[in-house]
């Protein structure tokens, strides 16, 4: 543990004092609700700030009328901000009905000096904001937060510490996301995350691999790697490491079954990554390797430094040395200054590399980057590429995924279905989910599934239990 995580360690007693405190006020057990917005990240980020608000003496609940409401928001793209002042409006009404409710925001909107003024100035309810570098400091923020009346804002600007022993509570039992790097130094021209989430920083890997065991000791058998750019991990390290040798380390720790990572840079992905894949029997099979756009007109205005031949190349090499494997992709629509000629090379990129699936955005201009200060895409134009986007996505993607119709492939349980309770939603290596008829004990665990039929971008199938 380091000096960091034993000062926290000593305010989370100084917060369980509070909280009794608290208790004695309202007149029972303080509830706390934490809301994840975004991405893998900020979920990793949700378990550590409820383990803390456990540790506290909160219960956890989803219900937002809890004593305690934390929003852990995102702010890639603008709906994100949206949604949250939304939602902000909701909880004040909440908040009015219960006058000692708490309310917390943290993750990478409260980054942006905008979003600041604009809290500060219209949402004065709100008790305590802070950002994504201090995350770590929650225990002392609770305390500041009750030992005061007014509003708490601690955001800092940048941090080079890493501090990751803190307790935490996961959403699921058997599968665990696993922070191997923060940050990012890529600088895409539309991307805010370099600007909210700092310089990019890789942890050591045998801090890495301690954690990655103690997971599997606790019974968690799917592990993801995370990181904004994981194929440049270990750059700032001085230990001898990359990505491929983290990932073969990985596969030595007997308990995890599945490996998973998010996301890789085409630019960084290396030979030596794609034989470790080729050669494994935990990695997926599956890599989710964003292209953007397909023309290199804007690629080069997205500072992307790879051009639509390279990443055709790229992927085909990739189904060439692990055929079985799943590629999916994020695109963007309307970037400033995109022509139909150039969403036509991104159409053809997705034709010629037939993706699994696709995330497709529409671009959002986000104050402060390179790309908001250029020549902006009239909206029916986007509005009219965007679907034609689409529509090719979802052609590949059905072609891609129904390849697998009638097959026998393993699947781990992940959930009862929210629809039919008789059913389980279980995910596929190659990440297509499948939804299957089958009982809640078999969750957290592989079973083989018959594919019966694809519906675009999932299977529905059934249990093969004799195999
Ligand atoms: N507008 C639209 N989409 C964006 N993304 C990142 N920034 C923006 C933006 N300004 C998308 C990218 C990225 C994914 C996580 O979000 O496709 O890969
Ligand atoms: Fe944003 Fe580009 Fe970094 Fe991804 S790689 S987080 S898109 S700047």
């Amino acid at each position: 543990m380091n000096n960091d995580e034993l000062i926290q360690r000593e305010y989370l007693n100084k917060a369980k004092a509070c909280v009794e405190e608290y208790k004695r006020l309202i007149g029972h057990e303080p509830s706390s609700c934490v809301v994840t917005f975004g991405c893998q990240m900020n979920a990793r980020d949700s378990e550590k700030l409820t383990g803390i608000l456990k540790e506290a003496g909160f219960t956890i609940t989803d219900d937002e009328n809890a004593d305690l409401v934390l929003y852990n928001t995102c702010t890639v793209r603008d709906n994100a901000n949206q949604r949250v002042y939304g939602r902000l409006g909701h909880l004040n009404s909440l908040k009015k009905k219960n006058p000692h409710k708490k309310i917390v925001l943290c993750g990478c909107m409260m980054q942006e000096e905008t979003v600041l003024s604009k809290i500060k100035e219209s949402y004065g309810f709100v008790d305590l904001i802070f950002g994504t570098h201090n995350i770590f400091k929650f225990a002392e923020l609770l305390c500041r937060m009750f030992e005061s009346d007014g509003m708490i804002v601690d955001i800092w600007k940048d941090c080079d510490r890493i501090v990751e022993e803190l307790p935490t509570i996961r959403k699921f039992s058997y599968k665990s996301g696993v922070n191997i790097m923060f940050g990012c130094d890529n600088f895409c021209s539309y991307c805010i995350v370099p600007y909210v989430r700092g310089r990019e920083r890789s942890r050591k890997s045998e801090d890495i691999i301690n954690e990655i065991k103690a997971l599997a000791d606790d019974g968690v058998i799917e592990i993801m790697l995370l990181g904004q750019n994981v194929n440049s991990y270990g750059k700032n390290l001085d230990e001898d490491i990359t990505f491929a040798k983290l990932l073969s380390e990985v596969e030595n720790i007997d308990g995890i079954e599945r490996i998973r990572f998010m996301t890789s840079h085409p630019k960084d992905l290396s030979d030596e990554l794609i034989e470790v894949m080729k050669d494994s029997k935990k990695i997926c099979r599956h890599l989710h390797l964003p292209l953007q756009a397909g023309s290199n007109k804007i690629l080069k205005a997205m500072n992307r430094r790879y051009t639509k031949e390279s990443y055709i190349d790229l992927a085909l090499k990739i189904r060439d040395k692990i055929p079985d494997i799943a590629l999916t992709t994020d695109i963007i629509v309307g970037f400033p200054g995109e022509t139909d000629e150039d969403v036509d090379d991104t159409i053809d990129v997705i034709k010629k590399v037939g993706f699994d699936n696709a995330f497709t955005f529409i671009y959002s201009k986000r104050t402060g980057t390179p790309a908001a200060s250029m020549e902006q895409v009239d909206e029916d134009t986007v509005k009219r590429n965007f679907d034609r986007v689409l529509k090719v996505v979802q052609e590949t993607a059905r072609n891609a995924v129904s390849q697998y119709e009638g097959k026998v492939m393993d699947a781990l349980c992940e959930s009862v279905n929210e629809h039919d309770k008789a059913m389980l939603d279980g995910r596929l290596s190659n990440n297509t989910i499948v939804h299957f008829k089958g009982d809640d004990a078999l969750i957290g665990k592989i079973v083989p599934v018959r594919l019966v039929e694809c519906h675009g971008f999932y299977f529905t199938g059934e249990l093969c239990r004799n195999l």
